[in-house]
């Protein structure tokens, strides 16, 4: 079956059908669907009823896969490669994983100096209606700066910090320390090149806490300007899932966002691999454990 890419919408986003993801695919399908991935940021694969096993095997043909060992409250206890994005706990083997609501801007583990590069999602049960993820194009957000603005982001290097996280306030406090023992606060640049589109985009998102050399308070306001400017109605796609979608995006270029407009009663589970970036970042604080270079702990 010969692979057919169809545009979901002018911001970004497109959809691939022909495949079945449960076959191993050719390393000229796989070079395909890279190439669409770089040219559309956001790509659905509908109709793929995979298992944790299958979609590692899948998402591990683009790169490294995140064992998420420093994130381990989210992870399948039998693959931890996968996490469990669940808005009530579920048990997977006699083990409670932690809820996550990601209902904040942001792009995955940028609070770490390995940020991802590719996340993929599937979902496995959705609520009847609603729902949604949203995804903004961070290349069109830069690109609609001002040139002087666009030289002023291109100084700024950003701190991003894991007790932003949208759900932070969920956790115990034991589970919120955690977290911050295992990601010390890392400085990424504002403006990053893509290294394979060669295009600039804006890092942002809601992990972000103040630029370096700028309190938190005079960083602030522009922080709040790169995130709102970044998710205009121009520079988004809404994706409403359907069973079996599965999702995956660029985070590098993209920011995302969970949209709490479903019955909060109803079970939304779904399932997700997510690819590690080469270092990309610098702990704010010297001295960190060799551990913590990698986002693990
Ligand atoms: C994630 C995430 C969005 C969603 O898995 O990283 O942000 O809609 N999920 O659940
Ligand atoms: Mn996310």
């Amino acid at each position: 079956m010969a692979l057919k890419i169809r545009k979901l919408a002018f911001a970004l986003g497109a959809e691939v059908t022909g495949l079945d993801l449960k076959q191993k695919q050719s390393d000229d399908a796989i070079a395909q669907i890279r190439q669409a991935w770089v040219d559309n940021l956001v790509l659905c694969f509908p109709g793929q009823d995979l298992g944790p096993q299958e979609q590692m095997a899948f998402c591990s043909r683009f790169g490294e896969l995140d064992d998420h060992r420093s994130r381990p409250h989210w992870n399948r206890p039998d693959f931890p490669e996968v996490n469990i994005v669940a808005n009530k706990p579920v048990v997977i083997g006699g083990k409670t994983l932690q809820v996550l609501i990601a209902d904040k801007w942001h792009t995955d583990m940028s609070f770490s100096v390995r940020s991802a590069t590719a996340s993929f999602l599937l979902s496995k049960t959705l609520p009847p209606i609603g729902g949604d993820t949203m995804f903004a194009n961070m290349y069109r957000a830069y690109d609609a700066l001002s040139p002087s603005m666009q030289a002023f982001a291109d100084t700024l290097e950003g701190v991003h910090d894991v007790s932003l996280a949208p759900d932070f306030h969920r956790y115990t406090p034991e589970l919120q320390a955690e977290r911050r023992r295992n990601h010390p606060p890392v400085v990424h640049k504002v403006v990053r090149l893509h290294a394979e589109s060669g295009r600039k985009g804006i890092f942002a998102g809601g992990f972000l806490r103040n630029f370096i050399g700028y309190t938190e308070q005079e960083s602030r306001p522009l922080i709040d300007f790169f995130n709102t400017h970044s998710t205009a109605y121009e520079f988004v796609y809404r994706h409403a899932w359907k069973q079996d979608d599965l999702l995956m995006w660029d985070n590098r270029c993209t920011m995302h966002f969970a949209v709490q407009d479903y019955d909060c009663s109803q079970l939304r589970q779904l399932q997700r691999c997510t690819l590690f970036a080469p270092v990309s970042g610098r702990f704010l604080d010297a001295g960190q454990p060799a551990a913590a270079s990698t986002g693990m702990a």
